[in-house]
């Protein structure tokens, strides 16, 4: 866990926190209220998308660590079943190298545009790792971008992660997916 952060998983309860740092960011993506890895993906509009993050946060059929600074909530970390999360970007090239699945995945990552390059994302995952060690563990993925060879990423388009991030964590690269995503495993 980084310095000063804490931890709550998103439930009905954080759910005010969650959705005030998604509006504050005009919806995340222009809306999309992390949907995307979601079995129904996304909605017709922002408002499809907040009602239905809203469905599975009441239903608990999302599993999501928040960051807090203080009060503030200020990133999170989704994770959660293949099952729970099926949508990943480059689907087809994925199916085409898989093996045995993995019995989690990482999902969306974010943090506060503010609040970047200070270790909020290294507290989410650690915190959704935690998370699934207590659960029971098992093999994890993460899908991140490859930002070595590259020119420099602004942050904004990493909406899976930078590979630096798990790495830190213990994954190591997998496959390539794309031209710049790798599917990372590691065992908790
Ligand atoms: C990518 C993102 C999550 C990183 O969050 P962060 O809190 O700034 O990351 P941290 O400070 O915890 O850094 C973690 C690691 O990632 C690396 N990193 C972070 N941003 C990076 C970037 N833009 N390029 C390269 N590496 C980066 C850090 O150097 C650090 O690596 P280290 O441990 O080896 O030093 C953040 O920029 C973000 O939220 N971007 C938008 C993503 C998005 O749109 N998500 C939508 C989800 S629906």
């Amino acid at each position: 866990m980084s310095d000063g952060y804490t931890t709550r998983p998103l439930t009905s309860e954080t759910w005010d926190d969650f959705a005030g740092l998604v509006e504050a960011h005009n919806g995340v993506w222009g809306g999309c209220w992390c949907m995307g890895f979601h079995p129904e993906g996304f909605g017709d509009s922002p408002d499809a998308n907040r009602a239905a993050k809203r469905t599975h946060t009441e239903r608990g059929s999302v599993h999501q660590v928040l960051v807090y600074d203080g009060d503030e909530c200020v990133g999170w970390c989704q994770y959660g079943s293949p099952a729970e999360l099926p949508h990943i970007k480059n689907a087809a090239k994925y199916a085409q190298g898989a093996a045995e699945p993995p019995r989690w995945r990482i999902g969306c990552i974010f943090t506060g545009s503010k609040h970047r390059g200070r270790g909020v994302a290294s507290a989410a995952v650690a915190g959704a790792l935690d998370a699934i060690r207590a659960a029971g563990g098992g093999v994890v993925e993460a899908y991140p971008e490859q930002t070595v060879d590259r020119p420099p990423q602004r942050g904004a388009y990493l909406h899976t992660g930078p590979e630096e991030l798990y790495a830190g964590f213990g994954f190591v690269r997998d496959r390539q997916i794309a031209k710049w995503r790798w599917v990372m495993r590691a065992e908790v």
